[in-house]
């Protein structure tokens, strides 16, 4: 067992039987100034930003605004920080590699090719996320275990290798109706996509609406195969050491 295992184990004891702000408050203490929360503003995201509010959590918020998300999340993104009085750090695509990128391929390249798809996701998200994750220690996300097949071994902290950094899934043994439950008696701003069949939400041309009894991320690349549904934010590098 080497070191950063160590470490992860002594810090998943230590969260044991404390409820989300006091999880999120103990491990904004562990490092501080060096903990982020990445927030794309979906349900799981928006319990995430009201619970570090409220525990006065020393966790910094950002978000990757891709410039394809939904009109619906933009207003949620101006809610939350109307609401909240909080500052969301944002990351944007770097604009020359944006700008030849789509002289390149055209604006709506990602559904003529896996690799076109990825290289979208890489310049709109991945490239930004190392921005925002550089420097440091623990990276905070709103990922459930029930999300998805890929998802199911999901442990509470993990080492991610592929940005450096320990990820810490607060509301990772949550159900759907849990995090429902949350928001509604918080009364947390939340996306109305989810009430027309949107569960998992990420950028507009590649999210649609499921139905009953698809799976959580159907909607998301519908296009695609099963197998290649993440967008490179969470690469199946991450796993305890
Ligand atoms: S994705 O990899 O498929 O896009 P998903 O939408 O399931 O991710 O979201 C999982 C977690 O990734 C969110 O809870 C959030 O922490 C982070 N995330 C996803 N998209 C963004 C975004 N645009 N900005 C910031 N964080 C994001
Ligand atoms: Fe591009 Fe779609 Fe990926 Fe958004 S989800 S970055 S629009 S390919």
């Amino acid at each position: 067992m080497n070191a950063m295992n160590t470490q992860l184990s002594a810090l998943e004891s230590a969260l044991e039987g404390m409820d989300l702000p006091q999880m999120l408050a103990f491990v904004g203490n562990q490092f501080p100034g060096h903990v982020v929360f990445s927030t794309s503003f979906g349900m799981e995201d928006q319990v995430i930003t009201d619970a570090i509010v409220a525990s006065h959590a020393p966790i910094s918020i950002f978000t990757l605004d891709t410039g394809r998300l939904f009109n619906e999340t933009y207003s949620v993104w101006a809610a939350t920080i109307s609401k909240y009085a909080i500052n969301i750090k944002t990351y944007s695509p770097e604009t020359q590699a944006l700008n030849e990128w789509l002289e390149k391929a055209g604006p709506n390249a990602f559904y003529d090719s896996l690799e076109n798809r990825k290289t979208c996701c890489r310049i709109r998200k991945v490239d930004p996320l190392k921005k925002a994750l550089a420097g440091n220690k623990v990276w905070v996300t709103g990922i459930r275990a029930a999300q998805s097949q890929n998802r199911g071994e999901m442990p509470i902290l993990e080492w991610d290798e592929a940005n450096v950094i320990i990820k810490f899934h607060p509301l990772v043994s949550w159900t759907a109706s849990e995090v429902r439950d949350y928001i509604q008696s918080n009364e947390v701003p939340y996306n109305p996509l989810h009430d027309k069949g949107f569960v998992s939400i990420g950028c507009s041309p590649c999210t649609r609406a499921i139905k009953p009894g698809e799976d959580f991320r159907a909607g998301r690349w519908w296009w695609e195969d099963n197998s290649k549904k993440e967008c490179g934010l969470h690469s199946h590098g991450s796993h305890r050491l």
